[in-house]
C-alpha cells in the first residue's frame, strides 16, 4: 500500500487489546509506521520502561515482579475462593477430527461440532491438514522473532491502533493499569500482497513462513466455516458453493480480515500474582491458536477457570464474539485467559477471523422466527468503535452491548 493513498486501513482501536477487536475506520490514510513509542535508556522513567515488553524486563534480570503487574487479590489466578478463580483441573476439550469432517462421518462430526461450540465455545483440531513442517517453521520463526535484539523489535513498536504491524506488550498497553505478563507481536495478513511489504523482514525467512501459515490457516478457517454453517443449518451440505442465499457468508469471509497475533509469555518469577492475558474473549468469527507443549490457556466453563491440555500441533479453536452474534447466540464466545509460570516462556499463535471490516455483523435471518427472536443488535466498527472509546471495556462487555432487552426486540424483530 502506497504511502497516502486512501485506503482501508486497520486499527485495533480499542481493546484488541480490548478483546482482540481490531477494527478498521474507512477511508483513512495509513498512518506512517510511527517510531518506536519507547525510551532511550537513561531518560527512561519507570513506566516507560513497562512499555518495552517484559522479555526487555526479564532479560535484565529481577526476581519479584514489579508492583504494576500485581493483580488485585481477588483477579490473581490461583485465588483460594469459593468464586470462580479457583483453578481446577485440566478440562478436555471437545476434539474434532477435521479429516473425518471431509468423510462419511460428516453428519456425526458436525453434530460434535455443534455440541463443542454451544457447551464449550472451544475445541480441538486435529488431523487438520496443515502439515508439520509448515508448523514448525512457523513456531520456530516466531521464537526467533522474539529472540532478536530489543532494538529490532524496537521498530514496530507503536502505540498507533491502525498499524498493519504492530509489537506491544500487556493486553490493552495503554489502557491497563495493571500490566500483563504478555508481549505480542500483530500482523494484518488478508489481502497479502497490501500487508507483507510491511511486515518484519528479519529474521530473513520470517515473511515466507508466516505467509504460508496464514494462507493454510485462512483455507482451514473457511474451510471450518462452511462446516459451522451447515451445522447451524444455515446451508444444506449437497447446496452449490454458490448458493444464492443471501445470509451465506461464505463469500465474505473469503474476503474476510485476518490478524496474525504472536504471543509471549517469559517465565515470571511469582506467578500467582499476575496473567499472561486477562479474562477476554474475541472479537471475529474463530480464532485458531497454536500453543506450544506449555500449558498455560484457561477456559471458563461451568463457572470455573479450566486449564486447556496441549495436545502437539493441534489448534485450540474457539467462537468469536461476530459468531455468537451471527449464531443468535446458540454458540458461545467464551470467556478465557493465561496463566504464567516460573520455569518456562511459553509462546503462542491465534490467528483471528472475521468479515471484511466495513461489513455489519447480524444474526442469521435462517435463525430468527417468531419462536426465536433476534437476541442481538447488528454490529460494525462504527458501533464497535463507538462503543469503545466510551468505555473501559473489559471482559464480554461488547457482547453485553450488543444483546438486545425486551423493549429493543419489539422493536427489531418485525417478521414481515
Ligand atoms: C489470544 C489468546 C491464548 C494463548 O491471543 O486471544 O487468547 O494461549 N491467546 O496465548
Ligand atoms: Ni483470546
Amino acid at each position: 500500500i502506497d504511502q497516502g493513498e486512501m485506503v482501508i486501513t486497520y486499527t485495533n482501536a480499542l481493546n484488541m487489546d480490548l478483546k482482540h477487536m481490531e477494527r478498521t475506520f474507512y477511508i483513512e490514510k495509513l498512518p506512517q509506521m510511527t517510531p518506536a513509542m519507547v525510551g532511550n535508556g537513561e531518560s527512561d522513567t519507570p513506566g516507560s520502561q513497562y512499555q518495552k515488553g517484559v522479555k526487555q524486563l526479564v532479560d535484565n534480570g529481577l526476581h519479584t515482579i514489579p508492583k504494576r503487574y500485581i493483580l488485585p487479590p481477588s483477579d490473581r489466578p490461583a485465588t483460594n475462593s469459593e468464586d470462580s478463580n479457583v483453578v481446577k483441573q485440566n478440562l478436555e476439550l471437545p476434539i474434532i477430527d477435521f479429516s473425518e469432517l471431509l468423510g462419511p462421518k460428516r453428519q456425526q462430526v458436525l453434530q460434535s461440532l455443534a455440541n463443542a461450540c454451544e457447551e464449550y465455545g472451544f475445541f480441538q483440531l486435529v488431523n487438520h491438514g496443515i502439515s508439520d513442517d509448515v508448523i514448525s517453521s512457523m513456531r520456530d520463526v516466531s521464537g526467533r522473532f522474539f529472540d532478536l535484539p530489543f532494538e529490532e523489535r524496537a521498530k514496530y513498536m507503536t502505540t498507533d491502533m491502525r498499524a498493519p504491524v504492530r509489537c506491544g506488550t500487556s493486553f490493552s498497553q495503554t489502557k491497563d493499569t495493571v500490566l500483563c505478563w504478555r508481549d505480542f507481536l500483530k500482523l494484518l495478513c488478508h489481502p497479502l500482497p497490501d500487508f507483507l511489504p510491511h511486515w518484519p523482514a528479519s529474521p530473513l525467512d520470517f515473511r515466507k513462513v508466516v505467509a504460508t501459515y496464514a494462507e493454510e490457516t485462512r483455507d482451514l478457517f473457511l474451510m471450518l466455516m462452511e462446516a459451522i454453517q451447515e451445522s447451524l443449518g444455515i446451508i444444506e451440505g449437497n447446496e452449490e458453493e454458490e448458493t444464492e442465499e443471501k445470509d451465506n457468508i461464505l463469500k465474505d469471509l473469503e474476503d474476510g480480515s485476518q490478524m496474525m497475533v504472536f504471543n509471549l509469555y517469559p517465565p515470571c518469577p511469582e506467578p500467582d500474582l499476575t496473567l499472561g492475558m486477562p479474562p477476554h474473549s474475541d472479537y471475529g468469527f474463530l480464532t485458531l491458536l497454536l500453543q506450544d507443549q506449555v500449558q498455560g490457556l484457561q477456559v471458563h466453563f461451568q463457572g470455573q477457570w479450566f486449564t486447556v491440555q496441549p495436545i502437539n500441533n493441534a489448534f485450540v479453536v474457539n467462537v468469536g464474539d461476530h459468531l455468537e452474534i451471527y449464531s443468535n447466540g446458540k454458540y458461545k464466545s467464551v470467556l478465557h485467559r493465561v496463566m504464567v509460570n516460573a520455569e518456562k516462556k511459553r509462546t503462542s499463535v491465534a490467528s483471528l477471523h472475521s468479515l471484511p471490516f466495513n461489513c455489519t455483523v447480524r444474526p442469521s435471518p435462517k435463525l430468527i422466527d417468531q419462536a426465536n427472536p433476534k437476541r442481538y443488535a447488528d454490529t460494525n466498527f462504527h458501533t464497535f468503535l463507538a462503543y469503545v472509546s466510551t468505555r473501559e471495556s473489559k471482559r464480554k462487555d461488547f457482547l453485553d452491548s450488543r444483546k438486545l432487552t425486551s423493549t429493543c426486540l419489539q422493536e427489531e424483530n418485525n417478521f414481515h
